[in-house]
């Protein structure tokens, strides 16, 4: 299940809420893929997409402008992590959509839940230690 959970809370609200958001919109292409009907979800399949795209985008900005505000070493790193992501969502977002509905909405579900998950985990987690250190000198 494409979920929130506890686990991956940074403590930091406001990028918790665009997290929250980026799992949001990952449960709509897990709701399509499992409706187990035959509706046309084109669509909805790149509204969604599109919807994704932005978000992380506009999510991207707001953690990088606050890791150069706090000089963080990493933040060249983790750009290309989202750089990397950006790509991959585009590349999808070019094939054709239309003839492989399922095929598309799983490669998306399967990409985000394994790249989010893993980047909240592991880089986004390592930005909260910098955070912290800094507050403890
Ligand atoms: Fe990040």
């Amino acid at each position: 299940m494409f979920r929130w959970s506890e686990n991956y809370k940074t403590g930091i609200d406001t990028i918790d809420e665009q997290h929250k958001k980026l799992v949001d919109i990952g449960a709509k292409l897990e709701d399509m893929l499992y409706a187990g009907d035959s509706l046309d979800y084109y669509d909805y399949i790149l509204e969604t997409i599109n919807e994704l795209k932005d978000y992380a985008d506009y999510h991207f900005s707001y953690e990088e402008r606050k890791m150069r505000e706090s000089d963080y070493p990493g933040l060249e790193e983790h750009r290309m992590e989202h750089l990397y992501f950006v790509k991959r969502i585009d590349k999808l977002a070019m094939q054709d959509i239309d003839s492989q509905q399922i095929g598309v909405i799983s490669e998306a579900l399967d990409f985000l839940a394994r790249w989010l998950f893993s980047h909240i985990l592991n880089s986004d987690m390592k930005y909260v230690d910098h955070l912290k250190g800094n507050a403890g000198k």
